[in-house]
């Protein structure tokens, strides 16, 4: 791919799966400043260091590249909310946060997962962003889950790992799979063998499982990386738990079923209702390129957002 096509490579980039942090600092009339990066990384244990990346268009980056201390706070899952703020625009954002002093004065964000706060070390000027080194002089961190981010979304990594951990011991559970490939997307026959499903584990007296899942789409030919959560469904009536993720194929054709883009989907042929919803929310959730982690109990559920 050309590297010069800047979105792809975005794209690319954000195949690398990072925390999310908000920078913040003070003007030097004590405004407080901040906004969200997921570019920060560890640097140096001694002297203890880290770098982030600030876009040379952000607004606050004159005051980054001179203020003597910056704060780096890391969020945890439930602070997405937060990331959102203080990716805009907005004058108050931290009117509308709690937060505090930290010892050198940098505002600490609360119940964050660690927060460090640092002096200015370094400025290195890197084609569009800069990378502001700070040398640690404070630093905790807390027993809390942090917030994740990658292709585009958030997603919480402690609940994913334990639904994997549900998917192999849950009795009455089906695993699915919303399998991609360049925006298509896999239907493999159902057992009548007249309609259309996502490709599944699970049902008719069989509990589903991961394992049996990968087997099925290796059976197929694929070769398909299990990515992200897409949904997780309990009926409160029977019990019974869905658990479908997205996962991307490689270019083999499928022995069973095909790929299809959106306009040549066969709606009428799909034949399991909550399958149908989930592929008109995945498609319009490809078309914005952020998804969602839908949980529900069958009666109402809930989206864990992931726009800013
Ligand atoms: C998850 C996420 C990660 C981001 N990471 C960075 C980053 O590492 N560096 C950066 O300059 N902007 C990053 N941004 C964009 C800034 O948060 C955004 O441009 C913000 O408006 C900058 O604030 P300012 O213009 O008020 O300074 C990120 C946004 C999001 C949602």
């Amino acid at each position: 791919m050309d590297p010069t096509n800047a979105r792809e490579l975005r794209n690319a980039f954000g195949r690398f799966l990072t925390g999310v942090t908000i920078i913040t600092c003070k003007e030097a009339d004590g405004t407080p400043r901040g906004f969200t990066a997921n570019s920060f990384t560890s640097v140096s244990l001694d002297p203890p260091l880290l770098l982030v990346c600030i876009g040379k268009t952000a607004e606050s980056r004159p005051v980054f590249e001179t203020s003597t201390h910056f704060a780096v706070n890391i969020l945890c899952e439930t602070q997405k909310d937060l990331s959102g703020l203080f990716a805009s625009k907005d004058t108050d954002k931290f009117d509308r946060t709690s937060w505090r002093d930290g010892p050198q004065n940098s505002p600490l964000i609360n119940d964050v997962v660690a927060w460090f706060e640092c002096s200015r070390h370094q400025v290195v000027d890197a084609g569009d962003h800069i990378i502001l080194i700070g040398r640690v002089c404070g630093f905790e961190h807390q027993e809390l889950h942090p917030l994740g981010y990658g292709h585009g979304g958030y997603f919480s990594p402690c609940i994913e790992q334990a639904v994997v951990n549900a998917s192999d011991t849950h009795s009455n559970l089906v695993v699915g799979a919303i399998v991609e490939r360049n925006g298509e997307v896999l239907l493999v026959p159902d057992d009548s063998g007249d309609g259309l499903r996502l490709p599944h584990s699970g049902e008719g007296g069989h509990s589903g499982s991961l394992r049996n899942l990968r087997q099925q789409l290796s059976d197929l030919g694929l070769r398909v990386a299990l990515g992200f959560l897409f949904t997780v469904e309990e009926d409160s009536d029977t019990g019974a738990q869905a658990i479908y993720y997205r996962g991307e194929a490689n270019e083999a054709s499928p022995s069973r079923g095909e790929f299809y883009a959106l306009a040549a989907l066969p709606w009428d042929k799909i034949t399991d209702a909550n399958e149908k919803r989930m592929l008109e929310r995945y498609f319009a959730e490809l078309a914005r390129q952020r998804f969602n982690v839908y949980f529900s109990d069958g009666r109402q559920g809930h989206m864990d957002p992931v726009d800013h």
